[in-house]
């Protein structure tokens, strides 16, 4: 997409978003909520598929790898022991003299306000943890947090995990689940929030072998990207900076997109070290360690972390598969100079792998047929039966939602046992055997 459109592509893909129910705005019906979104059933679709895929990268494809569901609220004493209860795991927070609105420090150049041009006041340390009571008393002893990152209960978890599995190191632990934290500025859609959820990874390692899984890991989560269909063009590396790491990282690298508001982390490998298990070691006074038989040595182990985020990832599918076709596209389309807009989703990420179409609504032999073969298609993939309006708004609305194929009951199909398929990007239809449709859209869609 050219340059001049990218600016007003945000607002094409939060109003594509709505309309065709990806991603609603919370609370909407009571004005909304801030930076909050509820994901419609497309929404849920799409994020389901690239969680599943992430799922079947780290527990399938992957080595000695484990899944994990941890309690978002533990017990308050992780989040001392994990450093994020203290300034590292902080913004710097400037308030307007004069309208009192919030800023991050590094969001504003100068020291005058964006909103109003009063003057900022100098900035303070605001921590990002979110704070809750458990249980009736709302005291000092009942506080504790809501997970600020899923990680923490792997943590916390890795004895369990490591004698209950019978696993040796180099071994992973991976976990997907809600994090909270207290943005300062959420923005830019679902980009930033407050509730986001992440897919986090920790790779459990003997120290000797830090370098070595860290390069591993920066090129196995880069890659993944690629092969679900992100254009490698608007992914780089970013190596972060003494000042920019994390309190509990020696290093990281940062996965980065190129968003209509610039190149932002879509996932961050970090190199936690041993920060975390000794932590919790110290803070708990329950040793976390290795016993290594071959060389009847004991350590702690070293950790590399994967942690990706759902929602930015959602956006990033969204954003990359984005194309604007004028006109003429689909056969229907009269005027040539009209948009017709297309997801191009990898099919492994798209919500609806395919739709079913009778030519005609009113022909019940059509009707019957192509209703037929929705029911089967039903027992393998998520389709769609659509009957409403000309071939060509079908299928316009079929592209719009990123489903790889669409398949046409016509008078021919209940001659001779065929229909047509076409396929959203090369818009080649070609006449299968109803028989054979299964095997061949299995055989397309690579699921
Ligand atoms: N356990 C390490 C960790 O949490 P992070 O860089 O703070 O590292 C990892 O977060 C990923 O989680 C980010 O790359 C991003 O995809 C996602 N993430 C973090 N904060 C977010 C927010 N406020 N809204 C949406 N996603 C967020």
């Amino acid at each position: 997409m050219k340059e001049e459109n990218q600016n007003d592509l945000m607002d094409k893909i939060i109003s594509l978003a709505k309309r065709r129910g990806f991603i609603f705005p919370s609370s909407e019906i009571y004005g909304g909520f801030s930076s909050s979104y509820d994901y419609g059933p497309l929404g849920t679709e799409l994020k389901y598929n690239i969680k599943n895929e992430w799922r079947k990268e780290m527990l399938q494809f992957q080595d000695n790898i484990v899944g994990l569901d941890t309690a978002i609220l533990m017990s308050p004493k992780v989040w001392q022991a994990s450093g994020h209860l203290s300034a590292g795991f902080s913004d710097l927070l400037v308030e307007c003299s004069k309208c009192h609105h919030r800023f991050r420090d590094d969001m504003v150049s100068g020291n005058k306000c964006p909103d109003c041009n009063g003057e900022l006041m100098s900035a303070r340390k605001f921590n990002l943890m979110m704070k809750t009571f458990v249980g009736p008393v709302e005291d000092d002893a009942s506080v504790t947090y809501l997970r600020a990152e899923t990680c923490q209960g792997i943590y916390l978890n890795y004895e369990n995990v490591l004698n209950s599995m019978r696993l040796k190191i180099p071994f992973g632990i991976a976990q997907i689940g809600k994090s909270f934290r207290n943005e300062i500025n959420p923005g830019n859609f679902i980009y930033r929030m407050r509730e986001f959820e992440q897919m986090e990874m920790q790779f459990f390692i003997n120290p000797n072998e830090s370098d070595k899984w860290f390069d591993y890991w920066v090129e196995q989560r880069l890659n993944w990207y690629i092969k679900l269909g992100i254009k490698k063009e608007n992914l780089r590396l970013h190596q972060q900076t003494k000042e920019e790491l994390a309190h509990y990282a020696r290093a990281a690298y940062d996965i980065e997109y190129k968003f209509p508001f610039g190149w932002k982390e879509i996932e961050g490998i970090h190199n936690r070290g041993d920060w975390d298990l000794s932590n919790h070691s110290k803070y708990s006074g329950h040793e976390l360690n290795y016993f290594d038989e071959k060389t009847k040595t004991k350590f702690t182990p070293h950790i590399i972390e994967t942690s990706a985020g759902a929602d930015r990832s959602v956006l990033v599918f969204l954003l990359d598969a984005y194309e604007e076709i004028k006109g003429g596209r689909t056969q229907t389309t009269k005027a040539t100079k009209e948009i017709e807009t297309v997801l191009k989703f990898n099919s492994k990420i798209a919500p609806v792998k395919a739709a079913v179409f009778p030519l005609m609504k009113n022909k019940e032999p059509l009707v019957k047929l192509a209703k037929q073969i929705y029911q089967n298609l039903k027992k393998n993939f998520l389709v769609q039966y659509d009957e409403i309006d000309s071939i060509g708004r079908r299928y316009r609305r079929q592209d719009e939602i990123g489903t790889p194929y669409c398949i046409t009951v016509d008078f021919q199909s209940v001659e001779d046992k065929t229909v047509t398929v076409r396929d959203r990007d090369t818009l080649i239809q070609k006449r299968i055997a109803i028989n054979n449709l299964v095997d061949y859209l299995n055989q397309q869609l690579e699921l």
